[in-house]
């Protein structure tokens, strides 16, 4: 495996994912390592896309500890049903936030962070954790992003 990922230059947010996808794949195949393979993940979201924050919190007894990441420090716990992270875990499913400050109880880590989605891992049928993604300006994620996202960690093996 080369460790070196290339970097699409483009506007075009699908190209982007669909240029990344496969390397991901690339990336974590015949690792079992599950910190390594979310280290790595994040490292290549972080360098094709440049957000502000990206990790994973992963599900430990009663709460989601934060796990990987890349970017300015966070928050360690979270509780079932706290913030974004704790909704996105109680309701199953991806929440894209627009403007975080208009989601009741937003977990604000960053006084910089303006608009976020969260992407529930799924280990058969319980959630594992979640891949958080936060952005310093308002509105930057959509039905695109929850699409790839999705497909991201859905590459992930426990
Ligand atoms: N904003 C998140 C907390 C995690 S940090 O953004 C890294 C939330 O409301 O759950």
């Amino acid at each position: 495996m080369s460790e070196d990922l290339n970097i699409l230059h483009s506007a075009d947010k699908a190209a982007q994912y669909q240029s990344l996808l496969p390397q991901i794949e690339a990336l974590i195949h015949g690792e079992a390592d599950l910190i390594a393979n979310m280290g790595n993940i994040c490292a290549a979201l972080k360098e094709q896309f440049n957000w502000f924050w990206i990790g994973f919190y992963l599900v430990k007894d009663d709460e989601l500890v934060l796990g990987p990441f890349q970017g300015p420090v966070a928050c360690t716990r979270i509780a079932l049903g706290r913030g974004v992270c704790g909704t996105a875990w109680q309701q199953q499913q991806t929440l894209v936030v627009p403007d975080v400050d208009a989601f009741p109880g937003h977990i604000a880590c960053s006084s910089l962070s303006k608009s976020e989605i969260v992407v529930p891992l799924f280990n058969r049928d319980e959630v594992a954790g979640v891949l958080d993604v936060d952005s310093t300006e308002p509105d930057q994620f959509d039905d695109l992003d929850k699409r790839y996202l999705e497909k991201v960690v859905r590459l992930i093996r426990f």
